[in-house]
């Protein structure tokens, strides 16, 4: 069992109490979504760890990334959804990457909703990929900028989190929990000074999506990333909706009363 050691605060100085991102962390380094985030970054110099599970795919993008301008990538392959490999994957991190600043958790899995619907190991997958390795691994991340009293939490959950539709509840409930998890964890860490940052991208074009109809009809993963780079940067809303136009459209999709709600057919 892994337990999370309670240290006294300390106080670091201002250069040190998270309003510059130098060193980011990404868990989920090989989405489609994360992919753009990481070449701006390594455009503008930062420093990057990467963490996915598959260690051709990271050293392809080691490579990519340096010749982009990243001023260091380093890079550890491990199962970001088994909670068993959480230990390794943060000590990694804390000895190779001591004082990262940024935390960026992009990974995430979304099943056909009707396989779920007919398989309780599908519907339990996909929350143990979406939530629950993402709240423990979150959790350990959290405990370790809490104590520095510096930087920022950011995870990508999804619009379908707003509200649960008929065509993909399972889903969306996930990325829903986790949204609820990152509203209570931004209010733990802000007398620590840590920001936590919640994403919620609409339909974006991704291998998550490509089999999707409309596909080539959705947000462009570049303007996607853009939007996610500036959170980062502490220049964007706790909460970011991307592109910007999903706040309003969720704004008046949760305002439709349930009883409608239930009948439509999507
Ligand atoms: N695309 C969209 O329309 C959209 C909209 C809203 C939110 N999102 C969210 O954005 C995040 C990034 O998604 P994306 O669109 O970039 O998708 P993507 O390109 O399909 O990337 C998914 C990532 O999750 C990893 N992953 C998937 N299943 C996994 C499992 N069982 N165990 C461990 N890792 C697993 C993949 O690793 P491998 O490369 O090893 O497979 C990959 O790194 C996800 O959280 C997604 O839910 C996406």
């Amino acid at each position: 069992m892994m337990t999370i050691t309670a240290h006294p605060k300390t106080t670091l100085p201002e250069a040190a109490s998270g309003k510059t991102m130098k060193r980011v962390v990404i868990l989920g380094a090989t989405s489609g979504i994360a992919l753009e985030v990481q070449r701006q970054l390594a455009h503008e110099g930062r420093e990057l760890l990467l963490v996915a599970r598959s260690s051709e795919r990271l050293a392809e993008l080691q490579a990519d990334l340096s010749v982009r301008g990243a001023q260091q990538v380093f890079t550890y392959a491990a199962d970001l959804a088994s909670v068993q490999q959480h230990a390794s994957i943060f000590d990694f991190a804390r000895r190779t990457f001591p004082d990262f600043d940024t935390v960026l958790l992009a990974y995430g899995s979304m099943h056909d909703q009707k396989e779920s619907e007919m398989s309780v190991d599908v519907l339990l997958e996909e929350l143990q990929v979406n939530f629950v390795s993402a709240t423990a691994l979150l959790t350990l991340f959290a405990a370790d900028l809490e104590r520095r009293r510096t930087g920022c939490l950011a995870a990508i959950t999804s619009v379908a989190g707003d509200r649960g539709r008929r065509s993909n509840y399972v889903y969306g409930s996930t990325k829903g929990a986790l949204s609820l998890f990152l509203q209570g964890l931004r209010s733990r860490l802000h007398p620590a000074g840590v920001r936590v940052i919640t994403i919620k991208p609409g339909p974006v074009q991704t291998p998550m999506t490509d089999h999707l109809p409309n596909a080539a009809r959705f947000a462009d993963p570049q303007q996607v990333a853009r939007d996610i780079v500036r959170a980062l940067e502490r220049r964007g809303p706790d909460v970011l909706y991307t592109p910007k136009i999903w706040r309003y459209v969720m704004a008046a999709v949760e305002h439709i009363p349930e009883g409608i709600f239930k009948r439509l057919p999507f």
